[in-house]
This record gives C-alpha cells, structure tokens and sequence, in this order.
C-alpha cells in the first residue's frame, strides 16, 4: 500500500492512525533514507498511543521507552550499529515480550538488521515531488487496519 504525504502533518497522521489502531506485540520497521520522515512517523505514533512527552530521535540513546501510552513505545534507532552490534542488542526481547511489557516496537534504520521478527510492517519512506515524502507499507505475517488506507 503507497500512501503520498504531503507534508510533516500527513507524516504525523498516518503514525497517529497507527498508534491509535495498532496492538500490542507489533513491530514497525521504518527503512528509508537520511531525513525521510522515520522520527516523525514515529512521533505521531506517540501521539496516537497518548504519549505526551516529546519523542526525541534516539539516534545516541539507541531504545527510547515511553510507558504513559495505551500501550509501551519502544523507539530504536540502529543507524550508527553495524550488524554484530545490532545480534547483540537481543532485540528479539522487546518483540517477544521477554522481561519487558509487550507494546509497539518501531525500529528506524531497520536495513541495519541481520534477521527480522516473524511477523512486521514493514514502512519504507521515500522522497516525493516538491519535498514530499511517500510511504509504502508491507506487512508480513499480520494485518493492518485498511483506513489507513484513507489517510
Ligand atoms: N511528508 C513530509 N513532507 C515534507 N517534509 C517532511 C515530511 N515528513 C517529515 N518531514 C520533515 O523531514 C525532516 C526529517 O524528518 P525526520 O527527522 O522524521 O526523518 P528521519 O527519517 O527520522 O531522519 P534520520 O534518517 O536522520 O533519522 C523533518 O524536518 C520533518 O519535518
Ligand atoms: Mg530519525
């Protein structure tokens, strides 16, 4: 599914509509280049959970929690690991739920991963004409709520 988002705001909206719709247990994988819209998605994702505090990109910080929300963000960002570093961070604990509260993983930079969860959106933001952006949004082995469709 191709989304075109016009601008920051309709990046915002689709993250809200996800975070509103989405369960507990997801991982969102956000692939796309340098300034392409992944930490607004993810911001509006917050805002659709009802998280208040400010989501900071977590580009030194690797994993942001948010607890306030529906349900836990978990906001990570692998741009500055390569692939070893990333095995090491045991990722597949935040989506399996092990020793954390099972909520929404949003993963930016997620190419930098040497294997995936069993089941994820995949979000891949591009550039558009006059600096808009497009999102293409592939789930695998799960199901997305189809108005998101309408955004
Ligand atoms: N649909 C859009 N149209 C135009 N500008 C947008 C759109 N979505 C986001 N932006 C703007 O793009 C800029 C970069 O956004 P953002 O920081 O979310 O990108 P990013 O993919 O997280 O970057 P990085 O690769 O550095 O992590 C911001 O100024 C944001 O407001
Ligand atoms: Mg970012």
């Amino acid at each position: 599914m191709k989304i075109h988002l016009v601008d920051t705001q309709a990046t915002m909206n689709l993250g809200i509509v996800l975070g509103q719709t989405l369960t507990a247990g997801t991982v969102i994988l956000l692939a796309g280049d340098l300034g392409a819209g992944k930490t607004t998605l993810v911001q509006g994702l917050g805002k659709g959970l009802g998280i208040i505090e400010p989501i900071v990109s977590p580009t030194f910080t690797l994993i942001n929690e948010y607890t306030e929300g529906r349900i836990p963000l978990y906001h990570l960002d692998l741009y500055r690991l390569d692939p070893q570093e990333v095995v090491n961070l045991n990722l597949e604990s935040y989506w399996e739920g092990i020793e954390v509260i099972p909520g929404i993983v949003a993963i930016e930079w997620s190419e930098r991963m040497p294997y995936k969860p069993s089941s994820y959106i995949n979000v891949l933001l591009t550039y558009g004409d006059e600096g808009s952006r497009q999102a293409e949004i592939t789930p695998f082995n799960c199901t997305i709520n189809e108005y998101i469709a309408t955004i």
